[in-house]
C-alpha cells in the first residue's frame, strides 16, 4: 500500500507531467516501446520552492533541500484539491459564456501572488490568466521591473475565474460566488505579499469600494498576509504616463523590500 501522501504526491507528479505534456505539444501518450520518445521533464519549478539561480538571483529566500519534505508540498496539493472543488463550476451566470474556466497559474510555491480582475478573450480562450496585452505588461513589471521569473518566483489568479462577458467588470453576484475559491485559494499558497491589481481586485480583498488612485501603494492585511495594492496593467496601457509607471514601479519594489527580509 502507498501511503497516503506519497499518493498525493505521486499524482500529483503525474498531473504536472502531463500538462507539462499537453503544453509542449503533445496530444497523446504513445505505447510501450514509444514510451521512451516522451521529453523528459526537469523537476518541476510549481512545486518545488527551489534554489535555482533565478531565484537566488532575486534575492528570495530559497528553502533547503533537506527542507524539501513532503510538506513543501502542501500549497500545490491544496491548491489542486480547491480546483477540484471549484469542479465544472455552474455557481453564476458567467458559465454560460465562459469557455474556460481560468483557474490561476505559476508557482503555489510562490512569496509573491498577483490578483487580477477576470480572464478577458485570450485568456478565455487559453485557460491562463493574463495572457493577452495587459498579461504582456504584467510579465513586464514582474521580469524587468522586480527581476523576478513569473512562473517560479510568483503566482497569479483573479477575483473570478470565468471571463465576463466582452470584459465588462464582474458584478457583484459573480464576485460573491468565486470569492470563496479565492480566499482558499490564498489560503493554500500563502504568501509573503498579495498584490491587488487595480480597484475591483483591491475592493474585493478588502470588502469595502476601495479609491484605487488614493490608497495604491499602501499596505493593507488580507487573512494574516501582506496586501499592496496599485494599479492594472491594463489602466497602466491606457494611461501610459510617466507618473503612473513611476507609481507601479514605487509599489513592486516596496513589495521586493518585503519579499527580501
Ligand atoms: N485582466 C485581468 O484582470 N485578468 C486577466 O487574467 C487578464 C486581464
Amino acid at each position: 500500500m502507498i501511503p497516503e501522501t506519497e499518493r498525493a504526491l505521486l499524482l500529483h507528479q503525474l498531473k504536472n507531467y502531463l500538462v507539462f505534456l499537453k503544453e509542449s505539444g503533445h496530444t497523446h501518450i504513445p505505447l510501450n516501446n514509444e514510451l521512451s520518445e516522451l521529453p523528459v521533464m526537469a523537476v518541476p519549478a510549481r512545486v518545488f520552492r527551489d534554489s535555482s539561480p533565478q531565484l537566488l538571483d532575486s534575492g528570495m529566500k530559497p528553502t533547503r533541500p533537506d527542507q524539501q519534505s513532503k510538506k513543501a508540498l502542501e500549497p500545490a496539493i491544496r491548491l489542486d484539491q480547491v480546483r477540484e472543488e471549484l469542479g465544472d463550476c455552474q455557481r453564476c451566470k458567467l458559465c454560460d459564456t465562459r469557455n474556460t474556466i481560468v483557474f490561476g497559474s505559476g508557482n503555489p510555491e510562490a512569496d509573491l501572488v498577483f490578483v487580477g480582475e477576470g480572464p478577458g478573450a485570450d485568456e478565455d480562450a487559453q485557460g491562463l490568466p493574463f495572457v493577452g496585452r495587459a498579461g504582456k505588461k504584467l510579465t513586464e513589471i514582474i521580469e524587468k521591473g522586480m527581476l523576478l521569473n513569473r512562473e517560479k518566483d510568483t503566482y497569479i489568479c483573479n477575483i473570478v475565474k470565468c471571463r465576463p462577458p466582452g470584459n465588462r467588470d464582474p458584478e457583484k453576484d459573480e464576485v460573491d460566488a468565486c470569492k470563496p475559491f479565492l480566499i482558499k485559494q490564498l489560503k493554500a499558497i500563502r504568501p509573503k505579499v498579495i498584490v491587488a491589481l487595480g480597484k475591483p481586485a483591491a475592493s474585493t480583498l478588502l470588502g469595502r469600494s476601495v479609491p484605487i488612485t488614493k490608497e495604491r501603494g499602501t499596505w493593507h492585511e488580507f487573512e494574516g498576509m501582506k496586501l499592496m495594492l496599485t494599479y492594472h496593467p491594463a489602466y497602466l496601457l491606457r494611461a501610459y504616463t510617466l507618473e503612473n509607471r513611476r507609481a507601479v514601479h514605487e509599489d513592486m519594489q516596496k513589495v521586493l523590500k518585503v519579499l527580501n527580509t
